[in-house]
């Protein structure tokens, strides 16, 4: 075969080992890659594999497939996901948490209410969640006498190890965070990182969960905030997980999406309320 053949050959053979890999990881995470995101998984595997002593994609797809690989599986899904995230994201969810949610929950005496940040990335969502309910408390003391619950849940146990320790860089401490609740919540450390403090972190439960498999396990809450994950779904799985996230809301509970994400066409469980600046759904 001549060179330029056998260039051909190889390069169809990588075309249909990413091909089956795109099919691995979104039956397993539910994440789907486009045809044009080959460089993103040589970036984002080669160290893994190399370390794992696997050759190519096609060598860690059989391991993946046939093996009992559980440790390079949860690797490799962990390096595929992409965990952007900030304080306080969006601004209006935690405005209409503040203003509508936490008023209403105390005002029909919801004794201890249960809150999920489903794909909660490093947990910025979870304590900002968190930083919100402690400021409502110091309005309205003794609102609920039995505490609140904010469970936070990611695929990639990297991301809730690092969020369990509730340590941020001077990077990860900088968006979307006034100086006024940094000095507030935060005690400082060595080189600009700062650790929050417990009055913040005691309501966060952290934990490895896959939206794609049972919540049961996770018990009802009333308000689950699954923000800029599902955009990375299937129409299919997006369906499927809205209608396992009204399973786990209590009734008139709240399911707060991202900014470009939306139940309508998906899920028959909810209706739309609009807030300012931004659109939430109630369980009906
Ligand atoms: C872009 S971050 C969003 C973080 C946060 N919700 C926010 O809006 O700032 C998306 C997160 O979804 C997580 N994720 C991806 N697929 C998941 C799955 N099947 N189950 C649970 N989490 C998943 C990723 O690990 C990542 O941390």
């Amino acid at each position: 075969m001549s060179s330029a053949a056998s260039t051909v050959v190889s390069a169809s053979q990588d075309n249909q080992d990413y091909i089956q890999f795109c099919d691995y990881l979104e039956q397993s995470s539910g994440i789907t890659l486009g045809l044009n995101k080959a460089y993103l998984v040589k970036n984002r595997l080669s160290a893994i594999l190399q370390r794992n002593g696997v050759a190519n994609l096609r060598e860690a797809l059989h391991k993946l497939q046939h093996g009992n690989e559980q440790q390079l599986k949860l690797e490799i899904i962990d390096a595929m996901t992409t965990n952007e995230t900030s304080w306080f994201r969006d601004q209006y969810p935690f405005d209409y948490l503040k203003d509508s949610l936490l008023p209403d929950l105390k005002n029909r005496q919801v004794t201890m209410p249960r809150i999920w940040s489903a794909a909660c990335s490093y947990g910025h969502e979870a304590y900002s969640i968190s930083i919100i309910i402690e400021e409502f408390l110091q309005k309205n003391p003794g609102a609920f006498p039995a505490g609140i619950q904010i469970v936070a849940t990611d695929i990639s146990s990297r991301v809730v190890e690092s969020a369990a320790k509730a340590e941020f860089d001077r990077l990860a401490i900088a968006r979307g965070l006034s100086d006024e609740r940094k000095n507030k919540f935060f005690t400082p450390l060595a080189e600009g990182a700062y650790r929050l403090k417990e009055n913040i972190t005691k309501r966060v439960r952290f934990q490895r969960a896959n939206l794609l498999e049972s919540y049961a396990l996770l018990g009802k809450f009333d308000i689950i905030f699954c923000r800029n994950v599902l955009i990375y779904f299937s129409n299919i799985n997006k369906s499927q997980i809205m209608d396992k996230f009204a399973q786990s809301l209590n009734q008139n509970g709240t399911l707060i999406l991202g900014a470009s994400e939306t139940v309508t066409n998906y899920s028959n469980a909810f209706e739309m309320v609009k807030c300012p600046r931004g659109i939430v759904y109630r369980h009906v």
